[in-house]
């Protein structure tokens, strides 16, 4: 067994993980062990990995079943579709679809009903300075909320809209006409539990249009409120990139994002594996009644009945 060492690289969450070679397969116990880290401390850091996109697939195998990438099928690895490619390089000539990917804090493909569980980010091409992604821990987002503000919540829905997805429109109209039909809005709980760590944990973002069974006038005081406390200082680490570090996150317990503070004109090359989460929510008709209806049905009192 790899003897792993860990750092603590921040206050709220992240620590970096040495130790271990991601060319090699690992053993069972290797890879217990990283997951306790991983569920401890949410992201994690692992420097200095040259690996090959099977190497990659590989290793982000043996958290879950991989995402197959068909909310984004248009921006696959060519050879290896379990790969995202986040890139701002050029592809045949054209300006990459990829290149303004993840501008607002989010969590991965909350807008599909199979958010994912955690993603895999490998470093290949970064600028000198600049481009650095920002993590915020949300169980500690939720756990600060007032007892009535997180009673409140507890019961609410919140509806992702992939078209909020900050920089859509600068992809081509046609991009965005498939992106929004293969991805219709949903309704998800605002407040998960974590079924590894029974945790509660604020699921909102800045992909959020409103609250279900709430006016729009309504929630948007409390959407601007949650999406702020969310991603406040004291939650937040921030991983300032060297190439081939692989950055693990449990997208259940975090919300990410992508700083665009670099010169475009110089490559940032990223791929990306995530592991499949489980269903949750619902495709968003429009019709508020049914959920306003059963305020009792919350999601804690559903999860907690279940597990
Ligand atoms: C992602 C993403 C962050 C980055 O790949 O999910 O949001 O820094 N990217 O490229
Ligand atoms: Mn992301």
């Amino acid at each position: 067994m790899a003897e792993l060492k860990i750092r603590r690289l921040g206050y709220a969450l992240g620590a970096e993980v040495t130790g271990v070679d991601l060319r090699q397969p690992l053993d069972d116990g290797t890879v217990a062990a990283l997951r306790e880290a991983w569920m401890e401390h949410l992201v994690l850091v692992l420097p200095g990995q040259d690996i090959t996109p099977e190497q990659h697939v590989a290793f982000s195998r043996r958290f879950g079943q991989l995402d197959p990438n068909d909310a984004t099928p248009y921006y696959r690895h060519p050879e290896h579709p379990e790969v995202l490619v986040v890139s701002n390089k050029p592809v045949n000539g054209k300006p990459s679809e990829t290149r303004n990917t993840g501008r607002n804090w989010h969590s991965d493909l909350s807008y599909t009903g199979r958010p994912a569980m955690g993603s895999l980010l490998l470093c290949k091409e970064r600028p000198d300075v600049g481009g650095d992604t920002m993590f915020a821990n949300q169980y500690l987002a939720y756990e600060t909320l007032s007892p009535r503000m997180r009673a409140f919540i507890d019961s609410l829905e919140a509806v992702h809209d992939v078209t909020l997805v900050k920089g859509i429109e600068q992809r081509s109209p046609e991009l965005v006409a498939e992106i929004k039909r293969i991805n219709p809005p949903i309704a998800h709980p605002v407040v998960r539990i974590h079924p590894e760590s029974g945790r509660a944990a604020l699921f909102v973002s800045q992909r959020v249009r409103h609250f279900v069974g709430l006016s729009d006038e309504e929630s948007e005081p409390i959407l601007r409120f949650l999406t702020r406390h969310a991603v406040r200082d004291e939650f937040v680490y921030r991983h300032r990139w060297t190439v081939n570090d692989l950055v693990m996150w449990d997208n259940r317990a975090t919300m990410h994002v992508a700083l665009a503070d670099f010169d475009q004109s110089k490559p940032r090359h990223m791929l990306r594996c995530s592991i499949q989460g489980e269903p949750l929510g619902y495709v968003y008709q429009g019709d508020d009644s049914a959920a306003a209806a059963k305020p009792e049905a919350t999601h804690r009192s559903v999860v907690a009945s279940v597990s």
